[in-house]
């Protein structure tokens, strides 16, 4: 879907960056000219539609469009920006504004000065929103009616030397995204709860810049049907995954069926079996699987202060090597796998990488160039999720 014409878009990366930058880069190619500014913010030249591209991925929490020729002095700034916020604002009479500032303390004041400045430009009511935090919430530019034509969501962006000035033109859309993570049936939080956001980036890893519609996606750990359910809403042409466990493949299909009736999808095949993924699947076609996306078994739930045995770890080592082993070959050449593999976060022990792919015929497909794998964790969480991209090249 393209856009009008290249123009500077500015990706503002949710709350694992390098992975969100992975995901963009890994499916949009032609974006990896890109620079990151401020760690969280990837400014590149695109033609796509900037609705259209938040759609497609589940890391970017806001796509931003930079202001053009705005001065880099502080007062002149507050000039332009007033006017362009004011002939911004086309759907009401009232200018509605909202005021991010990142690594910018000179600016610090810029959201009272705008409203000043606005306000001796025009006779319009104005209102500003303006929050405790740096950056306003992607959630409060989409309550604040804060983009474009109802009003207008700022960010002053300064690098080392630059200093950018964007609007917002797209936000994730956080009620989608807890409808599909919380009204899904078959959660199951024993076996785990990998976000839906997170089950997306894993697939647009596996994905790359394949085409969806004619592709399928195996999920061999299919649990409650979270990397499954996302693919369905992908539209991937074939959907399919098993687990060792009846109930899990209830969950699942119930999940599926769930998504097919609320988002009316017709055109995808679903398929989902009993199955230990250690074994050899007779029931998988050979070179049948474009790639798989899979959260796969974590090892027992911990209690607090636990971990996980030697042994046990030992135990998942060989699971995973005896899946990779029995996937091969039904999948095809080239194929991508994406795995989240538990680690401990305190004292941090990884997994031994090279154990679990050893003689298996895949090697590791650096997610960045810099970054073979990406770790993943939330501070109240004893176990974190190490993303890793494996490529069948044997
Ligand atoms: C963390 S959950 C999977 C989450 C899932 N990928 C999702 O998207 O919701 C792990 C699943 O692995 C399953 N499992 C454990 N051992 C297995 C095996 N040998 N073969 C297949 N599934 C297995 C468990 O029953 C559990 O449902």
């Amino acid at each position: 879907m393209r856009y009008a014409a290249f123009m500077k878009l500015v990706f503002q990366f949710g709350s694992h960056p390098a992975l969100s930058q992975a995901e963009l880069v890994s499916r949009f190619p032609n974006l990896a000219h890109g620079r990151l500014l401020a760690e969280r913010f990837f400014v590149v030249e695109c033609s796509e539609s900037p609705a259209w591209l938040m759609g497609q991925l589940g890391g970017v929490v806001k796509i931003l469009e930079v202001v053009e020729g705005l001065s880099r002095k502080p007062d002149e700034l507050v000039a332009h920006l007033a006017d362009h916020v004011i002939r911004a604002n086309t759907a009401r009479n009232k200018v509605t504004f909202g005021v991010s500032i990142v690594n910018a303390s000179e600016f610090k004041g810029l959201g009272i000065a705008l409203k000043r400045e606005i306000q001796a430009q025009t006779d319009r009511p104005v209102r500003s929103v303006i929050s405790r935090d740096p950056i306003l919430s992607s959630a409060s530019v989409q309550l604040e009616k804060l983009l474009p034509p109802d009003g207008v969501d700022l960010t002053i962006l300064k690098d080392s030397s630059d200093v950018v000035a964007c609007q917002t033109v797209a936000v994730q859309p956080f009620d989608e995204w807890s409808f599909r993570d919380y009204g899904r049936p078959g959660r199951d939080a024993k076996r785990g709860m990998l976000p839906p956001k997170l089950a997306k980036i894993m697939i647009n890893l596996a994905q790359g810049a394949m085409e969806s519609s004619s592709s399928a996606v195996y999920d061999p750990f299919c649990g409650s049907g979270t990397v499954l359910t996302e693919a369905a809403l992908m539209n991937f042409g074939r959907v399919f995954g098993s687990d060792i466990l009846k109930q899990a493949v209830d969950d699942t299909k119930a999940s599926l069926a769930w998504a097919r009736t609320q988002f009316g999808l017709d055109a995808t095949e679903f398929d989902v079996f009993k199955h230990d993924a250690s074994a050899r699947a007779q029931h998988l076609k050979p070179a049948s699987i474009d790639f798989v996306a899979s959260e796969p078994f974590l090892g027992r739930p911990l209690k607090k202060g636990e971990a996980l045995s030697a042994s046990e770890k030992n135990a998942l080592v060989a699971l995973y090597n005896k899946t990779l082993r029995a996937l091969a070959p039904a999948m095809k050449q080239d194929c991508r796998l994406v795995f989240s593999l538990p680690f401990q976060i305190t004292p941090r022990e990884l997994l031994p990488l090279h154990e679990i792919i050893a003689e298996t015929g895949f090697t590791i497909d650096p997610l960045l160039p810099e970054q073979k794998t990406l770790l993943y964790m939330r501070s109240d969480q004893r176990t974190g999720r190490q993303i890793v991209r494996l490529v069948r090249n044997a």
